[in-house]
């Protein structure tokens, strides 16, 4: 699947809820093509920065870029009109409808500018999910938690999007599924969409990652190459519990 590369960029983002704040001036950067990880203690800010990211909070400061072009002042649908794909953590799919029906209006709900055709892309997801091949016609309420991720993850796609955002993928899957879904993440990330993916796992998470971002109390603990992240115990010991 050719993807058209776009890098996404936060500055100095401060955001919360009624006016507190929970991130406290938060820098990142992912480069076009690449894949991010945010790891961090429970209620350290992570789905707080995923929000902010897709347009569902609006930063009190600071700036969100996508492709170079400052997404701030634009709403949700705005950005996902830009090229910005997000599953979130729950209620991803649409469980009465078939997992066919899921992915035409993953195509039609967003009108994406670089976006393909319905067969095309349809042909061009399931390569990336052969998984879900078979299930077509299978009631999206019907599937395992992994198959609806991967239903999720590829409805998410079939816009064609530059950034994929995703909030705690193996949430909920036993650890056999999340192993698996992260070999997905990684054919997705091999495909050519930036990926910005807020995980529990570490260990899964870093794993599939170029870089890695340590989230303690909306700041920013630590950014560096995901291998270096993993690799510090100071980081695990304090922050990250055994994983
Ligand atoms: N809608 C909301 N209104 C007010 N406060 C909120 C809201 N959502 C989250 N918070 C608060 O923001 C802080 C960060 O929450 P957030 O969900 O971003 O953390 P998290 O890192 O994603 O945690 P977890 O690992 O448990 O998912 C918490 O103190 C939480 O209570
Ligand atoms: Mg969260």
């Amino acid at each position: 699947m050719i993807v058209p590369a776009a890098g996404l960029e936060l500055r100095d983002v401060v955001a919360g809820y009624g006016g507190q704040s929970i991130l406290h001036g938060v820098s990142l950067k992912v480069a076009a093509g690449e894949t991010l990880v945010v790891v961090g203690p429970n209620g350290s800010g992570k789905s707080t920065l995923m929000k902010t990211v897709v347009g569902l909070i609006r930063p009190m400061s600071g700036a969100v870029q996508l492709g170079g072009a400052d997404v701030s002042a634009l709403d949700a649908p705005a950005r996902a009109a830009r090229g910005l794909a997000y599953v979130p953590q729950e209620a991803n799919v649409f469980r009465n409808m078939t997992v066919l029906e899921n992915l035409q209006v993953g195509h039609e709900f967003v009108t994406s500018p670089k976006g393909a055709p319905f067969a095309e892309q349809l042909a061009a997801v399931l390569d990336l999910f052969p998984e879900i091949r078979t299930k077509l016609r299978t009631s999206a309420g019907h599937l395992s938690g992994g198959q609806r991720q991967m239903v999720a993850m590829a409805a998410a796609l079939m816009p064609k999007p530059s950034v994929l955002a995703l909030d705690e993928p193996s949430a909920g899957l036993s650890p056999r599924n999340a192993e698996l879904l992260f070999e997905i993440i990684g054919r997705v990330a091999a495909s050519g969409v930036t990926m910005l993916i807020v995980e529990q796992n570490t260990r899964l998470g870093l794993g599939a990652a170029d870089h890695g971002v340590v989230l303690v109390g909306g700041h920013v603990r630590l950014a560096a190459p995901a291998a270096a992240v993993l690799a510090d115990p100071e980081i695990h010991r304090l922050y990250l519990g055994g994983a």
